[in-house]
């Protein structure tokens, strides 16, 4: 199982959480986004601004975007352009860069890793569902070497949310990260293992970055396709890109509003 917190029930995880992290109260949120086409409509939904000048200096690729929002001071960072292709710097590599550059710039007391990702239908996934993580893993790092085994999976327990799933009635699971959109069996047999809710390309390495800085961390991803399902992830993901953006334009600012001013025991 891939959370490193012990079992037990909603009141008993949070406790178990609060023994590595500080009861911080919410006032500072940091949104972090891979893709331009999720990022903008969020941006909108939240009444942001670009930052101008840039608050993260180039050649950092990364775009912020700052405003308040439900009393909340909210920053949202995108990830960028490829300076080669052109296309969004999505993956582990450019979210680790990303998160620890405005976890350092922004200060948050808390970070959330947005965006959209495969679902698994056995996990009760379906098309633009809206998910909270319970916890972040790699399904793609695998080194058989002990202690670097451990490593490679790089597990990190997600803050818990139990009132906020609760109260937005939003599905949860473990949400497990690569650098690829398909999967090989190995990497199913491990997302299976990890009991994935969701597939994407980042929320483990911005939970890497905000556990060097103790800052809690989850992640709100919204289902484009489903990974155990029986269509090509890219065809799906194309097709339903527009609608899952929406999902989430939808749902994060409920977040955000129930987030802001709780103290992290709150959540
Ligand atoms: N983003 C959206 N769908 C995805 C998938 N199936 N795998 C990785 N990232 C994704």
């Amino acid at each position: 199982v891939v959370t490193t917190l012990n079992g037990g029930n909603a009141e008993e995880l949070q406790q178990a959480y609060l023994a590595s992290h500080d009861d911080r109260t919410v006032r500072v949120i940091l949104l972090l986004v891979a893709m331009e086409a999720e990022a903008m409509p969020m941006v909108t939904a939240l009444g942001l601004h670009a930052d101008e000048p840039a608050v993260i200096a180039p050649p950092a690729p990364c775009h912020s975007f700052s405003g308040e929002h439900g009393g909340a001071q909210v920053h949202l960072v995108c990830f960028g352009k490829c300076k080669a292709t052109g296309v969004d710097n999505v993956g582990t590599v450019p979210a680790a860069l990303t998160a620890y550059l405005a976890i350092q710039a922004f200060k948050p007391d808390i970070v959330i890793s947005a965006g959209t990702a495969g679902g698994f239908r056995s996990r009760g996934a379906a098309i633009a569902d809206v998910f909270v993580s319970t916890g972040m893993v790699n399904h793609d790092r695998r080194i058989p070497i002990p202690g670097f085994d451990k490593y490679g999976i790089g597990a990190f327990d997600a803050v818990p949310t139990p009132r906020l799933q609760k109260a937005l009635s939003l599905k949860s699971g473990v949400v497990t990260s690569g650098n690829s959109l398909d999967y090989t069996a190995e990497d199913m047999a491990r997302m299976v293992q990890h009991e994935a809710a969701v597939k994407e390309m980042e929320a483990a390495a911005v939970a890497w970055s905000a556990d060097l800085f103790a800052c809690p961390v989850f992640c709100i991803k919204s289902v484009t396709d489903i990974v155990d399902g029986e269509r090509p992830a890219q065809e799906e993901f194309l097709e339903n890109l527009h609608k899952s953006a929406e999902a989430l334009q939808r749902v994060l600012p409920l977040v955000v509003e129930f987030i802001s001013g709780k103290r992290i025991s709150e959540l």
